[in-house]
């Protein structure tokens, strides 16, 4: 018998379908091209159990969704207050291509907007294998599924890439930046690149809810305490200057990707992924926060 949480789902398609403002990314030629009517939802229980409906075959990149993951593993690689050092952990209330940096230090403001992400790649390990290589295997681990770089997507977005190689040249011109700028810069696209569906992330979403453990295979990725800081993060920068907006009205963890994907983390229950390329003038799927919305209100999944 099909699972009422299934009809549940299609139901919250349906109830959204209407939302249909904003655009796909134009600055990534390849995301313009998106077919901006796909949607899909998918929900996964820290018992590894995945409901999924809409257009869930549908493969998109995971772009800004891999942030949270690349921070983790460069955590779990050198200890969190190495990283602190380098990577702030304040909201910035800028877009996500902005430089922006604490006037003190010189910090990237934290690790979800693009500037804080290109000095994070740069500081995950790399001496046994690059490190884009070492953030796909994560991801392919997360989700239980060999997770591969759409190539034209990523040769796409390095063509236009002159706003992220400025950020990148200015953090290594104050040193703040481990790698050499267009090194660091093509690893963080490559990483942006890899290709998901809503199935993938809301595995990934529940690792994370999970407190760092996949929960089908039982693999601890993640240390508890690496968990915690990172869902913190989420919490406060995930969605960039929308951060208030969406705690307020959705309340959990969650982050965005400019391909119109969103995942959303309840600690301790469930992992949730939203996809509908059409984004809002803060660079966030504008149904896939409709969708979210909708899932916090019926399901009670707001913390406060
Ligand atoms: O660096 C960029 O601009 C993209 N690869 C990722 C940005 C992104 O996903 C912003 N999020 N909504």
């Amino acid at each position: 018998m099909r699972s009422p949480i299934l009809d549940y789902l299609d139901a919250i398609i349906e109830r959204t379908a209407h939302v249909d403002t904003g655009a796909t990314a134009d600055y990534i030629p390849e995301l313009a091209a998106a077919d901006p009517d796909k949607a899909a939802v998918a929900l996964c229980t820290v018992n590894g159990t995945v409901y999924a409906v809409g257009d869930t075959d549908r493969e998109f990149s995971i772009q800004s969704m891999s942030k949270p993951f690349a921070y983790a593993l460069a955590i779990e690689d050198h200890g969190l207050d190495y990283i602190l050092d380098r990577v702030g952990v304040e909201p910035s209330g800028e877009a996500f291509n902005e430089l922006s940096l604490d006037p003190e230090t010189g910090k990237p403001r934290n690790p979800m907007i693009n500037a804080g992400a290109i000095a994070t790649h740069a500081l995950v390990r790399a001496e046994e294998a690059p490190a884009v290589d070492r953030v796909l295997a994560l991801f392919s681990e997360l989700a239980q599924r060999p997770v591969e770089i759409d190539t034209q997507l990523a040769a796409s977005e390095l063509a236009t890439g002159d706003r992220n190689l400025g950020l990148a040249y200015l953090l290594h011109a104050s040193g703040r930046l481990a790698q050499d700028p267009s090194t660091a810069v093509e690893g963080y696209i490559r990483q942006c690149s890899a290709n998901v569906t809503v199935h993938d992330l809301a595995l990934m979403a529940s690792t994370l809810a999970n407190g760092g453990v996949q929960p089908n295979t039982g693999k601890r990725l993640f240390s508890r305490h690496t968990t915690r800081h990172l869902l913190s993060v989420m919490a406060s920068c995930g969605m960039y200057d929308a951060a208030g907006d969406w705690f307020t009205s959705v309340g959990i963890p969650a982050k965005s990707g400019v391909a119109g994907g969103i995942i959303g983390v309840l600690p301790g229950q469930v992992g949730v992924a939203v996809f509908s390329p059409r984004l809002d003038a803060h660079g966030n799927s504008a149904r896939g926060v409709a969708m979210m919305e909708r899932l916090s209100e019926d399901m009670g999944l707001h913390l406060m």
